[in-house]
């Protein structure tokens, strides 16, 4: 993946290209057929524009029909066209900022993103933390990274609940999160609707060998704070998540082809669209499809220049969940399943907690020589 956005080639104006001058006057009959050439260019090009014309006139058509276009570009509008005529295929695009409210900081908020904070690690560019080459020659300040953010100690946000929902409700046709933070999993969406385009904890491979090692054999060394080395090799091992500088995973590159082209809603929420390829996805959608941006602040580069179908709520995912979910009738349901799911970690937290305490009071016996 790449921070960068792939500089688009830029066009050159096109010239006519030099005219043929003649240096000996045409005869009357040269003019005659040379008038008579254009005069045929010009009615196919007549013909060629009308028949375009037509086309656009009945692609707006077929557009209003099918009930795409939105009589405005408010939130409050798209909420009304979903209460009247409903989604089929959803699809939802996330990034950091629907876990913010589970506790886990963003990358890119001024002064409350994860790459303001990062000064302990002394890094020479706060990315350099997700960098292959920098981590390669110094993995520390990833694994130390990863002991804070590591998965198991946060709740999903309702925002995570609500696309849990959507799947529930078979609306749902893929969840593409950039989110390495597996709430997704946690909320009980199922792994065939997920595709996890900068990777997960959830698996680790070594770096030079490509040995698989489980996650509670990579949580133990992290925890342990103990650098995590092949057992065949000496390599590092290394969860599998995307850095800057990797490929993403296979499923990112093939699922689009399967789920864009029939995608009749497309929900972005929580990201800076900042990191590509992930952010072009949001160009694979048919022109008819409605887009709906949910972020803090505005991203410029989501809309293009056809604003027939964008909509952008300025404000936090947990919001526009409560809105999308009290129009469609849906308030109660959503309660009750946040409710539940969170008070069920919660306990488990608690109880893991005490045990953690239990265990560092009572004297240590090794596991090795325990019998
Ligand atoms: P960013 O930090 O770049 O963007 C998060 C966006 O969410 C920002 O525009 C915030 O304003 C907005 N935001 C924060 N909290 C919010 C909330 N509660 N409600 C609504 N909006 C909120 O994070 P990403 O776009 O996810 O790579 O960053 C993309 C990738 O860059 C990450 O996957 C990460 C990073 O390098 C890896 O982890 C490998
Ligand atoms: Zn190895």
């Amino acid at each position: 993946m790449s921070e960068k956005e792939t500089p688009g080639t830029s066009k050159k104006q096109g010239e006519d290209g030099p005219r043929n001058q003649s240096k000996h006057s045409e005869s009357l009959v040269d003019a005659q057929a040379t008038s008579e050439r254009l005069e045929s260019i010009r009615t196919n090009l007549n013909s060629l524009f009308s028949r375009l014309t037509l086309h656009a006139a009945s692609d707006n058509l077929l557009a209003q029909q099918s009930g795409q276009v939105l009589e405005d570009l408010t939130f409050e509008s798209f909420l009304k066209h979903w209460k009247d005529n409903g989604f089929k295929r959803i699809i939802t695009m996330v990034g950091a900022g629907i876990s913010t409210s589970s506790g886990i900081p963003d990358f890119r908020s001024p002064g409350s993103g994860l790459y303001d904070n990062l000064q302990k690690y002394n890094l020479p560019h706060p990315t350099d933390i997700f960098e292959l080459d920098y981590f390669m020659g110094n993995p520390k300040p990833f694994f130390t990274l990863a002991k804070e953010l590591y998965p198991g100690h946060y709740i999903p946000s309702p925002a995570h609940y609500f696309i849990r929902l959507l799947n529930d409700k078979n609306l749902l046709t893929r969840h593409y999160t950039q989110n390495i933070d597996c709430l997704e999993r946690l909320a009980g969406i199922p792994e065939e609707k997920l595709v996890e385009a900068h990777g997960t904890f959830h698996t680790n491979h070594c770096v030079d060998c490509n040995k698989f090692y489980t996650k509670e054999w990579l949580k133990e060394k992290i925890f342990g704070d103990i650098l995590p080395v092949c057992e065949e090799c000496n390599g590092i091992v290394k969860p599998d998540i995307v850095f800057f500088g990797e490929n993403m995973p296979d499923h990112f590159y093939t699922k689009p082809l399967e789920d864009f082209a029939d995608c009749d809603l497309l929900i972005i929420m929580g990201t800076s669209l900042e990191v590509y390829p992930f952010a072009s996805l949001v160009a694979n959608v048919k022109p008819n499809c409605i887009r709906v941006l949910i972020n803090r602040v505005a991203i410029d580069k989501f809309s293009g220049p056809d604003k027939k179908r964008d909509i952008t709520f300025l404000g936090d995912c947990d919001d526009a969940v409560w809105q999308m979910a009290d129009v469609l009738g849906w308030t109660n349901e959503l309660k009750d399943l946040w409710k539940r799911e969170s008070s069920l970690f919660e306990q488990a937290r608690k109880k893991s907690d005490t045990n953690a305490d239990q265990e560092a009071k009572s004297p240590r016996i090794s596991k090795k020589n325990s019998r």
